[in-house]
């Protein structure tokens, strides 16, 4: 048995980037019997950003609804709240002793906001080593994240490793796995990011949806032109969701029927998405209206992890010399 973690940062509306990206595949690994998977909504990481009580709030929530209604099942997946294990406030701070501060000014996150001309809050700085609590707390073996994580992930092995050289063998050194997250482009080709302001968010009303990909940009050939399909970001976004065969179609159809425009291939995506999507949407629609069956699955999580986190935080202040 595995045991596999990852963290979701509540900081807006998941989007169809989030989807592919993340929640697909975290889905499926959890769905493999060889691993037990521990799922948590990181809501202190998103505190270093969002300071405003009802949007981070109202981001947990949708969050949770959103992983529950995509399948997460959350009596064979630990669902928590990393602000409910308060433990990882504890880890943190011994890992934060434990790391050189030239480690830290290394981070991506803080070096990129340095970059923007920002004057970022200790909690951006501190970021890496909140993660390798969040990490560290549960014996994990795996942790699979995007390529913009991976740094992090590194600090936590690299954390660990000193720690148990300095203390003795007491964290378990995880392993990090780069999810070859699919490229998912957004309205405007870039990646789909909030930053960018091209995403698609995954629960959008049908009408809403439907527009939002017709706002797709695409090439401006007439209709009877051959259009070259791979560069196009409906097609890109089609592929992720059609049958190899009915994506070769797509990429044929654009390239040799003279009456099939992107206009076509973008109700072709329309569907697909719909298809999809309508009934998660249903779904997340019923359980993002209840707030108090999200509290109670998050409860239940966060006292399950919660367990693993005071073993681990025993051992650890056993082996620092915090107490017998
Ligand atoms: N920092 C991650 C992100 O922004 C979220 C996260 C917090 C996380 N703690 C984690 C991911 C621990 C993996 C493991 O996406």
């Amino acid at each position: 048995m595995k045991t596999v973690l990852t963290g979701i940062k509540p900081t807006g509306t998941p989007h169809l980037g989030n989807y592919f990206g993340a929640i697909r595949p975290a889905l499926s690994l959890a769905e493999n019997p060889e691993h037990r998977a521990l799922y948590f909504v990181a809501d202190y990481h998103a505190f270093t950003t969002v300071h405003d009580a009802a949007a981070l709030r109202a981001s947990v929530y949708e969050v949770t609804a959103t992983w529950l209604a995509c399948g997460l099942d959350p009596n064979k997946t630990s669902l928590f709240l990393q602000s409910r294990v308060p433990e990882t406030f504890e880890l943190c701070w011994v890992l934060l002793c434990c790391l050189s501060s030239g480690q830290l000014e290394r981070g991506h996150a803080y070096k990129s906001a340095l970059d923007r001309g920002e004057a970022p809050n200790g909690g951006v700085f501190a970021y890496p080593a909140l993660m390798a609590a969040d990490i560290l707390l549960y014996d994990v073996d795996q942790v699979p994240v995007g390529q913009d994580q991976k740094q992090h992930v590194e600090v936590a092995r690299d954390v660990a490793l000193r720690f148990n050289h300095a203390f003795g063998d007491t964290l378990r050194v995880p392993n990090v796995v780069v999810g070859e997250a699919p490229l998912v482009p957004g309205l405007d080709g870039r990646k789909m990011s909030k930053s960018y302001d091209n995403t698609v968010p995954l629960f959008l009303p049908q009408k809403e949806l439907r527009a939002a990909i017709l706002r797709i940009k695409t090439g401006s050939e007439p209709l009877s032109a051959p259009k070259e399909a791979g560069p196009s970001s409906v097609y890109q976004l089609f592929r992720l969701l059609a049958t190899p065969e009915r994506a070769a179609q797509m990429v044929e159809q654009l390239a040799a029927d003279p009456g099939y425009g992107w206009g076509h291939a973008k109700q072709d995506l329309y569907q697909a998405v719909e298809a999809e999507l309508a009934p998660k949407r249903e779904q997340y629609l019923r359980l993002r209206a209840d707030e108090a069956y999200l509290d109670e699955i998050l409860e239940r999580g966060s006292a399950q992890a919660r367990e693993v986190a005071r073993a681990t935080m025993d051992r650890v202040r056993s082996a620092i010399g915090i107490r017998k």
